[in-house]
């Protein structure tokens, strides 16, 4: 198999993205997309083929139905992404599926097992690990130049969703988990790579300015990692001045980044502090969401495993699911769930 042709399932602003993603690489064509939405799928085929090369359908199971297909791009909202993951992997088709992928541990080992016993491939789009000044980081902690990494602080608080967000399904706790999981997956999946698997969670939230929603707008969470690191996550909605920033405390230096100032600031052993701005992380990066797909399609033609599979998914859910458990119980909650 030379060539991979792709369905997308979901023709909202991530789906169209990961399309546009697939037809750039090599071996990927998009020939369907399917969105239950009136006119959604016909407006995204339109928008991603001006020669009509990709066919719309409003029903997912028709479009699943093609041999043709081998794989699909998976960007619905976040409720319906275990469904949808089983229907294409019962379909025989290999699945990208969006983050979170699901918003309960046991629909996330459901979605893995269906992709298993149909023999298909399952990758999720954690895209955040892929992102410049991020995989900068990353990458930085690897060299070792810094010595271990002990210590995350994260925080990433923005203010209500506005624009067309608000009246969507990102409004409600139980179609998108509130922003633990819909935001702060990104976050939870960075500080694993930093730190390594969680060990126990502690979380305390609550709903300060989001009446009109459902969720927890102002999450602290605490996380204990197998290794002995130690992370914190503020996260949410709350604050009329958002923030995205944080810390990465190592035995033999550290990182400070501030995506207000767009530098990263640090300091490796015995060297001068230093500072790079966001824009110069990335050089030398392939864009996250085109490095993401790329891989997906290289995985499945090449018939290799895929660089961020299920249990990358599976494992930051658990945390997200842990914190709301500690936030209820008030107590500390103990992994794996
Ligand atoms: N990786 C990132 O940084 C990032 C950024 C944005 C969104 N996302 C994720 O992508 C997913 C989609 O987000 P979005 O911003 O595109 O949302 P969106 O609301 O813009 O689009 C979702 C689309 O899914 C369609 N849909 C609903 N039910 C469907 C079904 N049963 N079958 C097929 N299509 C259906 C809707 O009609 C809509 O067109 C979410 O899981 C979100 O968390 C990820």
């Amino acid at each position: 198999m030379d060539e991979l042709l792709i369905g997308l399932i979901g023709a909202g602003g991530m789906g169209k993205g990961l399309a546009r993603a697939a037809a750039g690489a090599e071996g990927g064509r998009v020939v369907a997309v399917a969105d239950p939405a009136e006119g959604a799928a016909e407006v995204a085929a339109a928008e991603l083929a001006e020669d009509a090369s990709i066919d719309a359908y409003r029903d997912v199971g028709e479009m699943l139905g093609r041999e043709d297909i081998g794989a699909v791009l998976v960007a619905v909202p976040n409720f319906l992404h275990a469904e949808l993951v089983k229907l294409s992997a019962e379909a025989g088709k290999h699945v990208f599926c969006e983050k979170p992928m699901a918003l309960k541990v046991a629909d996330a080992r459901a979605m893995i097992e269906a992709c298993e016993s149909a023999g298909v491939k399952l990758m999720i789009g954690q895209v955040l690990r892929y992102n410049a000044p991020y995989v900068w980081m990353i990458d930085l902690v690897r060299t070792g130049e810094l010595g271990e990494a002990f210590g995350m602080q994260v925080t990433r608080i923005a203010g209500p969703w506005g624009g067309r967000y608000r009246s969507t399904w990102r409004m409600k706790k139980e179609t998108s988990g509130g922003p633990l999981f819909e935001v702060s997956a990104h976050e939870i999946d960075f500080m694993r790579q930093i730190l390594g698997e969680a060990r126990t969670v502690y979380a305390s939230m609550d709903n300060y300015v989001n009446p009109e929603a459902d969720y927890e707008d102002f999450a602290h969470v605490v996380i204990n990692f197998q290794e002995g690191g130690r992370g914190a996550l503020l996260a949410g909605h709350a604050a009329k001045v958002g923030s995205y920033d944080g810390k990465i405390f190592c035995t033999d230096g550290s990182i400070l980044f501030d995506s207000k100032t767009g530098q990263v600031t640090y300091v490796a052993g015995d060297e001068e502090q230093q500072s790079i701005s966001y824009a110069e992380t990335g050089e030398g990066y392939e864009r996250g969401v085109d490095r993401e797909v790329r891989e997906f399609i290289e995985a499945v033609l090449d018939d290799t495993e895929v660089t961020i599979p299920g249990i990358e998914g599976l494992r930051n859910t658990e945390i997200a699911q842990a914190a709301q458990i500690s936030a209820a119980s008030n107590r500390v909650v103990e992994l794996p769930l």
